[in-house]
């Protein structure tokens, strides 16, 4: 079973220059999967909460590209915010832990990086169904 220590923090290269700050991410260098999907979280109206599932297979890693939000992850015994507000720092978070988003700044920018396409069949949307699983 995955647990919340399974989630952390990844700096990211970051190229400083007078010019502008320039980040990248390599799959399977940075974020510890091949990326297949991106997609982002933005226009969030103030108190808006993001998320709310876990995913069987689905690994993702978070970047805050602009603003702050915070991460909240689970797995069904403990749980951990992670505040992000670098755009050169994310939050990788492993298949089968609940997450959700909260707490977005004025135009923040919720960049997701995916390890799969997208998949509705590979979603728990119900909490109790997530800890019953995270039980066994
Ligand atoms: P969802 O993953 O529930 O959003 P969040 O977890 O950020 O609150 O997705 C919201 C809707 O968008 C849902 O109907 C499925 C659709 N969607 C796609 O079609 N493709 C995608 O890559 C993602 C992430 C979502």
């Amino acid at each position: 079973m995955m647990s919340i220590a399974d989630c952390r923090i990844i700096m990211l290269p970051k190229v400083t220059d007078p010019r502008g700050n320039l980040t990248f991410i390599e799959g399977g260098r940075h974020v510890p999967f091949a990326i297949k999907r991106v997609h982002w979280i933005y226009d969030v109206p103030g108190g808006e909460r993001r998320g709310g599932h876990a995913c069987r297979e689905l690994h993702e890693f978070l970047i805050a590209i602009s603003g702050s939000f915070d991460v909240v992850v689970d797995d069904g015994e403990r749980r951990q915010t992670f505040p992000l507000n670098r755009s050169s720092v994310g939050l990788y978070v492993p298949n089968l832990i609940w997450r959700h988003i909260e707490n977005f700044s004025t135009n923040a920018v919720c960049v997701v990086l995916a390890s799969t396409f997208y998949s509705d069949d590979d979603y728990i949307r119900d909490y109790r169904v997530f800890q019953r699983g995270a039980a066994v």
